[in-house]
């Protein structure tokens, strides 16, 4: 399986999302990370609903929504009927994890489940065979252009060995050129990058360059 590649539009330019989203798909992106916070789960505060309906109008690219947010079950709903392809809670955010697993695949479209940088990957044992995706953060969760956490990345380590092959394993945070090698060494098979992709003087390297 060739690396997904999810640039995170929370480092486009929100007066120009069309455009920003059609730069990254005329790259290579294979799917568009939508970075959604509520000022409670993380200190940031996003976009939402409707801005993945309208990103459904411009785009055919999978729609891989983040959700950073209390109370997500409430919110699967919504965001499948805008266009969510797959859906990523947080395993932190207090939900029962099954319940919100089956309900994201009852709309026929891809779950993930994540965990934040002190969260060990051992909580995910019991979820690993019902999930389509594990997102591992390699920040801690909230904005775009920190610092790539080394040992976070080493539980994909832990989640390949535990794992079937399907399972999707993408990481997210401080992503670039050298740190999706080291992403991809342990076993990763989807990145996203924010900054470093839209921070590029040449959008298709920089997507390149993370394959
Ligand atoms: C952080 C978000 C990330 C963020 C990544 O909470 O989940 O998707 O946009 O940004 P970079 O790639 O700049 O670290
Ligand atoms: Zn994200």
């Amino acid at each position: 399986m060739d690396t997904i590649i999810s640039p995170s539009i929370l480092s486009a330019d929100f007066a120009n999302l069309e455009r920003d989203v059609k730069k990254v798909q005329d790259g290579g992106a294979d799917w568009i990370h939508v970075d959604v916070m509520d000022g409670h789960f993380v200190p940031n505060i996003t976009i939402g609903v409707p801005v993945v309906k309208s990103l459904k109008k411009i785009t055919n690219l999978p729609l891989d929504v983040h959700l950073m947010i209390e109370n997500p079950d409430k919110y699967i709903e919504p965001f499948a009927n805008a266009g969510a392809d797959i859906i990523t809670f947080h395993y932190e955010s207090g939900v029962n994890i099954e319940k919100t697993i089956d309900c994201i695949k009852s709309f026929d479209i891809k779950a993930g489940i994540s965990i934040k940088p002190k969260t060990k990957p051992e909580v995910l044992l019991p979820y690993l065979d019902k999930v389509d995706m594990v997102l591992v953060m390699t920040v801690e969760p909230g904005f775009g252009g920190q610092e790539f956490m080394a040992d976070c990345a080493e539980k994909i380590k832990f989640i390949k060995e535990n794992s079937n092959a399907n399972l999707i394993i993408q990481v997210d945070g401080g992503i670039n050129d050298k740190t999706a090698q080291i992403c991809k060494s342990y076993g990763a098979n989807s990145l996203v990058a924010g900054s470093y992709i839209y921070k590029a003087n040449d959008i298709k390297k920089a997507i390149e360059s993370l394959k």
